[in-house]
């Protein structure tokens, strides 16, 4: 049958909500990330990677009924991200997903899949 996704394995929107609101919280005292953010108001920012995650991890496809396919690596083109910005976002992305109360196989898949999804989108060697 059905198996249930790892979305609504972790608890749904509400534990997506409170990883991305966390990670944001981090970005907006973070020197290397924040200069990098084209707007000074990280909500949509933050909407836009809580969907994404979301939808990833099976739950609602909202993210691509309003943005389209993901194509992630294109939309990271803009940005330079090279070791020092991956290394920022995961400092961030770490806090926030041990923060949210996962139990240990799931907070393990879920930072497996963050440090990955990191390197992928590296751009830059310096
Ligand atoms: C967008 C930086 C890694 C998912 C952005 C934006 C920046 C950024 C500056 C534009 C903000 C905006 O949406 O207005 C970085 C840096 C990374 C990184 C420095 C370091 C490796 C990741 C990873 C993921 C991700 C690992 C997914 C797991 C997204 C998504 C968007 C986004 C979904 C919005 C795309 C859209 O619909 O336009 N990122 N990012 N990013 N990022 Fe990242």
């Amino acid at each position: 049958g059905n198996p249930v996704s790892f979305f609504e394995q972790v608890g749904g929107e509400e534990t997506f909500h409170r990883i991305v609101a966390r990670f944001y919280k981090e970005v907006k005292s973070d020197e290397v990330l924040l200069p990098l953010y084209p707007e000074e108001d990280l909500g949509p920012a933050e909407e836009r990677l809580r969907l994404f995650l979301m939808q990833y991890w099976g739950g609602p496809h909202t993210y691509s009924d309003n943005r389209g396919h993901p194509r992630l690596r294109m939309r990271h083109v803009p940005f330079k991200i090279g070791p020092v910005e991956r290394d920022a976002w995961l400092r961030c992305m770490r806090i926030a997903v041990d923060e949210a109360g996962l139990d240990e196989a799931h907070r393990k898949q879920l930072w497996d899949y963050m440090e990955m999804a990191a390197n992928s989108l590296m751009n830059s060697f310096s």
